[in-house]
C-alpha cells in the first residue's frame, strides 16, 4: 500500500516435498522421451510426486504450514489470515485453505484460495501484504501448494515431463525493522486462457463421461505459445520493477524466479543483467510445482539469505498471469 506506515515482511519460510522421486529415466519408460531432451529443453532431471489414495493438495500444504508455525514459534491461534494459492484444490469447493486451517487447528479466521496458476504465490503475497500494511492483520500465512500429478496426463510427453508436487509457505508480519516488501507488480491477460487450461470440470463444461474420455480434465498446454509469452513477460516485469524503483541490477542479491523452464529463467536473468550465480534454481530437482516454486526456493536458500538482501521474485503462468515483487529480506 502506498504511504502506509506499516511495512509487510516475510518473517519465516518452510516447505514440504513428498518422498517419491519421478526421474527422467522412469519417464523414458512411460512415454517416448529421453533424459537428454528433457534436460536440454527444460532443465529438469526429476520431480516429486505425492503417492497414496485420497491425498490431495492440503496434504502437501498442511505439513509445510505446520513446519512454518513450529520454526517461527507461532501458535495456530495467533494466525489472523491464511491464503492458499493453488490450481489443484482438494475440491472445487470448499476452499483448500479452509481444510488446511481445520487440519492445523486454526479456527474462526478468514481463509481463502487464490487461483492464479504459476503466479499464484506472487498474487497471494501481494494480497497478504495489503492486509498487513492496511493494519487489519498481524500474522498472515501464505501457502503455495499444488498436486500437479492429479491433473497431468502421463501419456502426454509434452506436459508430463514438466510438473511436480510440493508446497511452500511463508509468514507475513509487520516488519520490525526497515526491511520488507518494497513494491509489487501483478498483471493478467485473459485472452491467453486457451493456451494453458484445464478444459472441463468447471461450469462451462461440467464433468461427463465424454469429457473424461476426451482427457479434458488434464492440463492442456500449447507449450510454444506459452513459452513465447512467458519469456518476454517475466523478463519485462522483472526489469520494470527495478526501473520503477531506481534499483540497479548490482544491488540485487538474488532473483527468485518461478521454475517452469530453465530457458525462461536464463532469459529473465539476462534481461536484468544478472549472472546465473545470483539466481535461485532448483528446477532440476523438483520441476514445475506451480504455486510452490518460489517459496520452495526461499526455503532452500534461507540459510544463505542475509538481512537487507534485495530480492526480486517473479512468475508467469496460466491465465495469463504474471508479476514481480521487490523486497528486502528482513531477517
Ligand atoms: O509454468 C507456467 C507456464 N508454462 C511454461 O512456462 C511452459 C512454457 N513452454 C515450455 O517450457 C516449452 O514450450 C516446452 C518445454 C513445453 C516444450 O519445449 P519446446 O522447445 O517448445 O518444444 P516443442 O513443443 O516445440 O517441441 C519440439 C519437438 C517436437 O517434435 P517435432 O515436431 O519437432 O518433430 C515435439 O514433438 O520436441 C518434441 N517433443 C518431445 N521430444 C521428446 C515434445 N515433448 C517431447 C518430449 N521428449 N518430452
Amino acid at each position: 500500500m502506498k504511504n502506509s506506515p506499516i511495512k509487510a515482511a516475510i518473517t519465516g519460510v518452510a516447505g514440504y516435498l513428498p518422498d517419491y522421486i519421478l526421474s527422467n529415466v522412469e519417464l523414458e519408460k512411460m512415454v517416448d522421451t529421453n533424459d537428454e531432451w528433457i534436460k536440454s529443453r527444460t532443465g529438469i532431471s526429476e520431480r516429486r510426486i505425492l503417492k497414496g489414495e485420497g491425498l490431495g493438495t492440503s496434504d502437501l500444504a498442511t505439513p509445510a504450514v505446520q513446519k512454518l508455525l513450529e520454526k517461527t514459534n507461532t501458535a495456530p491461534t495467533e494466525i489472523d489470515l491464511l491464503i492458499c494459492a493453488t490450481v489443484t484444490p482438494d475440491h472445487l469447493f470448499p476452499a483448500t485453505s479452509n481444510i488446511i486451517c481445520d487440519k492445523l487447528g486454526i479456527t474462526n479466521i478468514m481463509s481463502f484460495d487464490i487461483s492464479a496458476a504459476c503466479s499464484g504465490f506472487i498474487f497471494a503475497l501481494q494480497t497478504a501484504r495489503m492486509y498487513v500494511e492496511a493494519g487489519y492483520y498481524k500474522k498472515v500465512v501464505v501457502v503455495g501448494a499444488d498436486k500437479m500429478s492429479s491433473i497431468v496426463d502421463y501419456t502426454d510427453r509434452s506436459t508430463c515431463i514438466l510438473f511436480g508436487d510440493a508446497a511452500g509457505a511463508v509468514l507475513i508480519e509487520p516488519s520490525s525493522n526497515e526491511f520488507g516488501i518494497i513494491d509489487v507488480i501483478t498483471r493478467t491477460d485473459g485472452s491467453g486462457r486457451e493456451f494453458l487450461v484445464q478444459k472441463s470440470g468447471g461450469s462451462v463444461s461440467p464433468s461427463t463421461e465424454k469429457t473424461v474420455a476426451n482427457k479434458e480434465h488434464y492440463i492442456y498446454q500449447e507449450g510454444k505459445n506459452v513459452f513465447k509469452f512467458a519469456v518476454t513477460r517475466m523478463a519485462d516485469v522483472s526489469a520494470e520493477i527495478l526501473e520503477k524503483n531506481n534499483v540497479s541490477s548490482d544491488e540485487i542479491a538474488w532473483l527468485v524466479p518461478h521454475q517452469a523452464n530453465i530457458r525462461i529463467i536464463e532469459a529473465t536473468a539476462k534481461r536484468m543483467e544478472l549472472s546465473m550465480d545470483k539466481v535461485m534454481l532448483n528446477i532440476q530437482k523438483y520441476g514445475n510445482t506451480t504455486a510452490a516454486t518460489i517459496p520452495l526456493c526461499l526455503w532452500e536458500w534461507e540459510n544463505q539469505l542475509k538481512k537487507g538482501d534485495k530480492l526480486v521474485l517473479t512468475a508467469f503462468g496460466g491465465g495469463f498471469t504474471w508479476g514481480a515483487i521487490l523486497l528486502d529480506w528482513a531477517y
